[in-house]
């Protein structure tokens, strides 16, 4: 399984793109790692990295969904509790197997393509038409410049 950003993950919203790229990065970087035979300790400090910065992700789409009164908050909100306890328990399978094994990739690459085409796809285009704008919103263009004009619709 070869893990890359594509064009079809894009949600439209600058921010949760930004992010997801970021995502996308890391589990390429645990793939690069595992394929390369990086040692034990180099791949395990990899996947804290992916942890961490999926905790981060998820908690920075909850805010958005607050800031803008999103109504599926909460199903959406359980499925990224849900999501944590797989990788929590994919991430003890890697701490105690000799080997790492490839289906951690699957396991990223699934979880994915079909949260960000359903959930986070739903989350965006609500966002879009809120009336109740995400707090942050008017100082994206300044950190999120290359993002959101390689997001820009075509519509
Ligand atoms: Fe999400
Ligand atoms: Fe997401």
């Amino acid at each position: 399984m070869y893990i890359q950003w594509k064009k079809t993950y894009e949600t439209g919203h600058p921010l949760i793109d930004a992010e997801h790229r970021l995502l996308v990065m890391f589990f390429r970087k645990l793939d690069v790692a595992i394929k390369t035979r990086e040692s034990r300790e180099t791949v395990l400090r990899i996947v804290q990295e992916v942890s961490c910065y999926v905790k981060f992700h998820f908690t920075s789409e909850e805010n958005l969904m607050h800031e803008t009164n999103y109504p599926g908050i909460k199903e959406h909100m359980a499925v990224h509790t849900h999501l944590l306890m797989e990788l929590n328990k994919m991430i003890n399978k890697l701490t105690t197997c000799r080997e790492f094994p490839e289906d951690v990739l699957d396991f990223l690459s699934d979880w994915l393509t079909k949260h960000i085409a359903h959930h986070d796809k739903l989350l965006a285009s609500h966002i879009d038409s809120a009336p109740d704008r995400p707090v942050a919103e008017l100082i994206y263009p300044e950190y999120l410049q290359a993002t959101v004009s390689q997001n820009s619709r075509t519509d």
